[in-house]
């Protein structure tokens, strides 16, 4: 009796003529949970036609009415929350109070985007400002949708960076095309059927579900889509650039993000974050802190806090609320335990874990990690946490941008000068002072730069970047 899901073609659940559908494993369980739909090509296109169609209505109703529809879905996804939880759950093995946790977070996160909008003024600006220009030419700045946008989240937060998407992009006025990634599939399905009970117009919003490899390329080529918003892998994200064509795109792609201690660093507080950051979710998180840069006077006291804590960390089943639970799949596994067997043989320190029992793999330090493992560099997406001892604040500032991801970096010190010194020289998108490495609250600015990806998101460049400025200019007697 397992379910068999529908894609959401303009307004309706259907089944796929391809009459196949695709198997979505428990990552923890190992039964098949659902199953979901692998749609065609020309699926894709119907979809793309229905969003193009929807679109130019929507972008006529006043921003009031689409803000209507907007807060009965952050309702509808509050009055779900159990049900939605519990799959992405089952789905994605995250404990049931952070799945919880994730759909009141989506919940807020969409009003907040509305009312963000609702706040977004255009400008009007005067000619006369240029030298020559005439006082009696008068432009009007006005933000407008780009139409189709692609939406395509990751699998760890298969709810959240969905919504994160698709919610700035109908409150702006255009359609989209959600393909969740398959493992998060149903999760993405559930959201969706919010969204319908919440009464979205047809053809408004398309979930397309199916094999990478039939509709991925297809869809980030399509010639229908005018924007592609994607949350993954920094190569999957390369691969997406170099074949959309001449459109917008938002990548928010991996990290290495370093924990930098300094010597004068409040080293409990500074351990708490860096486990917090390291290890939620099992480490599955783009922000996770995947390296620490520890000044060697204090380098021994760090490791035997970490360790303590780390001691702490419950590892098991997510529906047992543990932090540390079964990696997405065997693969994910695989990795980290490649990264460890390299470390180890250039001459790394287990301090504690190394152990794997299926996907799951035991919360690991490494201590004496140098420039030659690739756990230095890599990112294992997984639960475990490298540390290299440095000599001097500018020594870790080399290492935090040697690395070919800049998403953000942690620096703990009690001293604010050397704070913002350190800050001031790393090429991230964000720097946290005293505070683990993470992409909220929403509505800051969250950008990648290198290969983290391009164009910054948080609730109003989210907005702005699903819209362009357009200019109309009065040319007064
Ligand atoms: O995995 C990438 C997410 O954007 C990280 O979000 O910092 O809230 O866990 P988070």
């Amino acid at each position: 009796n397992v379910s068999t899901y529908s894609f959401y073609l303009n307004g309706e659940w259907k089944e796929s003529k391809s009459g196949q559908t695709i198997d979505i494993v428990s990552p923890y369980r190992h039964d098949v949970i659902g199953k979901v739909q692998a749609i065609t090509k020309e699926e894709v296109d119907e979809a793309v036609h229905a969003a193009q169609k929807a679109q130019k209505g929507w972008a006529e109703i006043s921003l009031q009415e689409r803000a209507k529809y907007l807060y009965n879905w952050a309702d509808e996804l509050v009055r779900m929350q159990s049900e939605i939880a519990e799959i992405i759950m089952k789905e994605v093995g995250k404990s049931l109070k952070d799945a919880r946790n994730e759909v009141v977070r989506t919940a807020d996160f969409i009003r907040y985007t509305v009312e963000e909008a609702l706040h977004m003024n255009g400008e009007s600006m005067k000619g006369d400002s240029f030298p020559g220009g005439s006082k009696s030419k008068v432009a009007i700045v006005e933000r407008v949708p780009l139409g189709v946008v692609l939406a395509i989240p990751p699998f760890n937060y298969p709810v959240n960076l969905a919504a994160a998407k698709l919610a700035p992009a109908l409150i702006s006025g255009n359609a989209v095309i959600f393909k969740p990634a398959t493992q998060g599939a149903i999760s993405g399905i559930k959201m969706i059927e919010a969204l319908h009970q919440a009464g979205i117009p047809q053809g408004l919003v398309n979930v397309v579900t199916g094999r990478g490899s039939v509709i991925g390329d297809y869809l980030v080529e399509h010639k229908g889509i005018n924007m592609i918003s994607f949350t993954g892998g920094t190569n999957t994200g390369t691969q997406l650039a170099k074949k959309a064509g001449m459109i917008p795109l938002v990548l928010e792609l991996g990290g290495k993000d370093p924990g930098i201690v300094c010597e004068d660093a409040d080293l409990q507080e500074a351990a708490k974050h860096i486990i917090s950051g390291a290890f939620s979710y099992s480490g599955q998180r783009c922000t996770a802190i995947k390296r620490v840069l520890v000044h060697e006077k204090v380098a021994n006291e760090l490791v035997n806090i970490l360790k303590e804590e780390v001691h702490k960390l419950s590892v098991g089943s997510p529906e047992d609320g543990c932090t540390i639970v079964p990696l997405i799949d065997s693969k994910a596994a695989d990795f980290i335990q490649i990264l460890i067997a390299d470390a180890l043989g250039k001459g790394a320190e287990v301090v504690t874990g190394n152990k794997r029992e299926g996907n799951l793999i035991y919360p690991t330090l490494l201590d004496d990690v140098n420039d030659t493992m690739r756990v230095a560099w890599e990112e294992p997406f997984g639960p475990v946490l490298p540390i290299i001892r440095v000599s001097s604040d500018q020594e870790a500032v080399d290492i935090a941008n040697e690395s070919e991801f800049g998403l953000q970096a942690s620096v703990f010190t009690k001293d604010i000068n050397k704070a913002f010194s350190i800050a001031n020289k790393i090429e991230v998108g964000s720097v946290q002072i005293n505070g683990r490495t993470e992409r909220g609250p929403d509505h800051f600015p969250f950008i990648g730069v290198k290969g983290s990806g391009m164009g910054a998101q948080g609730i109003r460049k989210s907005i702005e970047s699903m819209t362009r400025e357009k200019v109309t200019v009065l040319n007064l007697q």
